[in-house]
């Protein structure tokens, strides 16, 4: 399973690309307002530091000016990847970049259905948002099962499921049962995987034995 942060705080991602574990970002226009950071600079900086895929999402809600602006952030860097909304002008301009050979990730999926269409529309990623899903009492991990399930039906799908609106660490290990490619998560649920209390302990038991030996490795 591929790890995406999803952030536009740039110290965040160079913290996470540090540890190796980091494959690509997402970004959408809530992250990038809340950065208080211009758009285009904040995707120069990630494109510098993660050579894996870094979602940049339109603004533009008709297909011509999704097209140009979708154009035009795919010029920012080789590995930026195209957000649209899962819309049918959305959609439409997924098909076209995809066909230039833009990478496109489909975002807002809440359905199997929409997640049936993005396929079709030649994406690269769907964005099903579990956490919105679990908020309003759906449950977000049955429609990661289903898209999972119906994808494997069709060679011809080659759409990535990237889990998307993850809230904690175990919405990552049940999409990673269920064979999803990507989860994207925010900064503090990456670092929550690496936590366990009996790790903790168990490290620093160690250590306080260690130092009654009096030893140093690298004496
Ligand atoms: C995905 O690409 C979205 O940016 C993100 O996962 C949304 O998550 P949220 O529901 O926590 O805002």
């Amino acid at each position: 399973m591929k790890f995406f942060v999803d952030t536009a705080e740039i110290k965040e991602i160079e913290a996470l690309a540090a540890t190796g574990l980091l494959d690509g970002v997402t970004t959408n226009p809530s992250l990038v307002a809340k950065s208080g950071r211009k758009f285009m600079d904040v995707l120069k900086d990630i494109c510098a530091v993660v050579k894996g895929p870094v979602s940049a999402e339109v603004t533009a809600t008709d297909h011509k000016a999704m097209l140009a602006e979708g154009r035009k952030l795919a010029k920012v860097a080789d590995n930026i990847t195209v957000k649209v909304p899962l819309t049918p002008d959305g959609l439409k301009t997924c098909k076209v970049l995809s066909s230039e050979g833009t990478m496109v990730n489909v975002t807002l999926c809440f359905s199997a259905a929409q997640a049936i269409l993005a396929a079709k529309a030649g994406a690269s990623f769907i964005s099903p948002f579990v956490g919105r899903l679990d908020d309003v009492g759906s449950d977000g991990m049955a429609l990661i099962a289903d898209i999972c399930t119906i994808y494997r039906q069709y060679e011809s799908f080659k759409t990535e499921v990237l889990v998307a609106s993850i809230r904690g660490p175990m919405h990552v290990v049940a999409a990673a049962k269920l064979g999803a490619h990507v989860s994207t998560m925010p900064p503090s649920v990456l670092w929550q995987m690496f936590k366990h209390p009996l790790t903790e302990n168990g490290l620093a038991a160690f250590l306080a034995d260690w130092k009654k030996t009096g030893q140093s490795i690298l004496d």
